[in-house]
């Protein structure tokens, strides 16, 4: 398994990557804002084949809430299923993370997972040490709650 920067011609990968696992999708516009603006900050990891079998999504928050410090934001991460439990998707966040704080002086991260989403729950909270920061009700289109989740970098 090889894990390295998302490129430009990777983001195809990854939105096949994402349709399969998750029901939150996005335009290829906007996986190439992301690769475009916050090249450091994407990762996919690729089997021997060259096919990407999972991917994290990342960008810094540009607009920060007033006396909030700069931090950086997981739009989306997802492994295939046959590629789980294999410690694919922490080494993904830690890569990702490790740009943030390096590169960006990001003091924290932040992402939304859905309440229900127990395997997600287990990699942020468990294994990263992420904490929940709020609920934000009906966040997801199907009316799901989602925990907002931070994590220090500092
Ligand atoms: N149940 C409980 N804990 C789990 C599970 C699970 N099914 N899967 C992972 N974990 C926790 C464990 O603590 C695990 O450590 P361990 O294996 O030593 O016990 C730890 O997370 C690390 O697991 P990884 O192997 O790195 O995780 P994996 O590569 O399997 O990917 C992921 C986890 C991304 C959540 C995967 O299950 C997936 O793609 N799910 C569908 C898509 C998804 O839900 N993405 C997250 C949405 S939120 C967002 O994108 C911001």
């Amino acid at each position: 398994m090889n894990i390295r920067p998302a490129r430009v011609d990777d983001l195809l990968g990854m939105q096949a990557c994402n349709l399969q696992n998750l029901p939150e999708n996005y335009t290829m516009k906007y996986y190439l804002y992301h690769a475009l603006t916050w090249p450091s900050l994407s990762y996919v990891a690729e089997d021997d084949k060259g096919r990407i079998v999972g991917y994290i999504l990342a960008k810094m928050e540009e607009e920060s809430a007033e006396g909030e410090d700069t931090h950086g934001h997981v739009t989306s991460i997802s492994v295939l299923r046959s590629y789980r439990r294999l410690g694919i998707a922490k080494k993904l966040m830690l890569q990702s993370q490790d740009a943030m704080a390096s590169l960006y002086r990001a003091s924290f991260v932040s992402l939304h997972v859905r309440k229900s989403n127990r395997a997600a729950l287990g990699l942020y909270r468990d294994t990263l040490g992420f904490t929940v920061k709020d609920i934000e009700k009906k966040y997801y289109a199907d009316g799901e709650d989602a925990y907002a989740m931070h994590l220090s970098l500092k």
